[in-house]
């Protein structure tokens, strides 16, 4: 059985950390002319930016979040026998208490779960509805020769639209493509929260409605649930009649709605690496675990050592916390506010793992093929060695075809990793970017030096236009 801390009262409104620190890693300042440096050598690629030299870094949420007490002890438990480890019996019990689906198959990150499932299921022909697929979940569907696609709500288009719910899939549009092709369709997917779409949750309501209509078709539906803790925060705050219940209670709800899930242990189950993939379907399950043992490792333990997987055990017990997911989703909002009383235009309302700003609007100079969100996470990185993420036209731009296409918003996404930084860190981003915004308008766009075929925002190189 496993153990939750209780469910405490809260009456102060001081944005309050749940934990202390227990270890430091020092942190780097660096001068103006040496990030600049650190710039050109990089090909103004962010990735290729040695992370020593970054102060801050919100390139992802994903891994870099900062382990507890429990967990660094959970590592000593590891069980590192090749076939039924006593850690994967540990893990899988955390992981179905949460998500009661008869199979789990661990994999080493989300993307391998991802590649696992579509190599079974996708295909020539073959398409795949999301709300929005994440750039990794995209580009395994594709590699099959299926088709992703995104079936997100309108509001999830409009950055200043304040629904509460702009990661819900447009039921509509994905009643028209089942009636039209249920055939072609292997699987209905909804990511939870939405990260491309802005870290958007989803509601219990709109999961009902997917289920609903995917049983009209008898399709599976799946989730991509990496922030899963977060989206159940949401639903616990913003949906009518979900208040009293608890995020362990909501969660279970949400997995009884789906037949499966991809999952990326790397954000929500506060792992620095790890994933899972976990259906009903014994046939499914049995042809995904062939494929683990030909590329990720035996079942159980596919691509993780036995510790890892005590980590993984621990931090889902953590991650559900309500005294941690109303520090972290209030700390977001903090920053997200900030920046808006700054007048920086950022998706509203603000995400629960990160802010998004808007560059298209912040540096209406730059057109969407020149990059605004590309200059604008330079920009910040040049100022106060912030490190972020274009998530726009650099990430999606690029067609299966080969052309180029402004994508639908040119977001910059502050991803803030979990329990790492602390609130004076945060003050310390709201300060650059006021700076950063308040010099937009000579903030020059980008073109493309060099370009891989595909994911080409992780080692593409730029150069800034004249
Ligand atoms: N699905 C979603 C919604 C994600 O956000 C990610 C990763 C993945 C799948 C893939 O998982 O990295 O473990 O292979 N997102 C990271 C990010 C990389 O920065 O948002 P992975």
């Amino acid at each position: 059985m496993v153990q939750y801390r209780r469910v405490s009262e809260h009456t102060f409104t001081t944005i309050f950390e749940p934990f202390r620190i227990h270890s430091v890693e020092p942190l780097r300042m660096t001068t103006l002319d040496e990030r600049r440096s650190a710039l050109a050598g990089a090909g103004f690629n962010l990735f290729k930016i040695h992370a020593g030299d970054v102060l801050i870094d919100l390139l992802t949420d994903s891994g870099t979040g900062a382990m507890s007490r429990d967990q660094w002890a959970a590592l000593q438990h590891g069980d590192e026998s090749y076939a039924g480890s006593p850690s994967y019996f540990l893990f899988h019990d955390a992981v179905t208490d949460l998500f009661p689906f008869s199979h789990v198959i661990p994999t080493h990150q989300g993307r391998a779960a991802e590649r696992i499932l579509f190599s079974v299921i996708g295909g020539p022909g073959k398409i795949v509805p999301n709300n929005t697929h994440f750039d990794t979940t995209r580009a395994n569907v594709e590699f099959t020769g299926a088709q992703a696609l995104d079936l997100v709500i309108q509001e999830a288009r409009d950055p200043s639209s304040s629904h509460p719910f702009k990661g819900n899939m447009d039921i509509a549009a994905l009643e028209r493509l089942l009636a039209e092709r249920a055939d072609d369709v292997p699987v209905v997917f909804v990511t939870v929260t939405n990260n491309s779409g802005g870290g958007q949750p989803v509601s219990l309501e709109n999961l009902r409605e997917v289920r609903r209509v995917a049983d009209a078709h008898g399709k599976p539906v799946f989730l991509d649930a990496c922030r899963f803790a977060e989206n159940a925060w949401f639903i616990r705050t913003r949906e009518p009649g979900q208040g009293a219940r608890s995020v362990p209670e909501i969660v279970r709800e949400m997995a009884g709605l789906a037949d499966g899930m991809t999952m990326s242990a790397k954000k929500d189950p506060m792992g620095n690496i790890g994933g899972w993939l976990a259906m009903n379907d014994d046939d499914l399950a049995r042809q995904c675990r062939d494929l683990l043992i030909l590329t990720e490792g035996f079942p159980t333990y596919g691509g993780l050592a036995g510790r890892d997987l005590e980590a993984l055990a621990q931090g889902l017990t953590e991650v559900v916390d309500h005294d941690y997911l109303r520090y972290r989703i209030r700390s977001t909002e903090y920053v997200g506010q900030s920046l808006l009383e700054a007048g920086i235009p950022v998706v509203q309302p603000i995400g629960g793992h990160a802010v998004y700003i808007d560059a298209r609007a912040l540096l209406p100079h730059v057109d969407p093929l020149e990059y605004p969100g590309q200059s604008l996470a330079v920009a910040l990185f040049e100022a106060g060695g912030i490190r972020t993420c274009e998530i726009g036209t650099v990430m999606f731009g690029r067609q299966p075809d080969g052309s180029e296409q402004a994508a639908s918003l040119d977001l910059v996404r502050l991803a803030i990793p979990r329990r790492t930084y602390t609130q004076s860190h945060m003050d310390y981003v709201i300060e650059v970017c006021r700076h950063v915004a308040a010099r937009a308008d000579a903030l020059p766009g980008y073109r493309i030096v060099e370009e891989p075929p595909t994911l080409r925002h992780f080692t593409a190189t730029f150069a800034p236009i004249a």
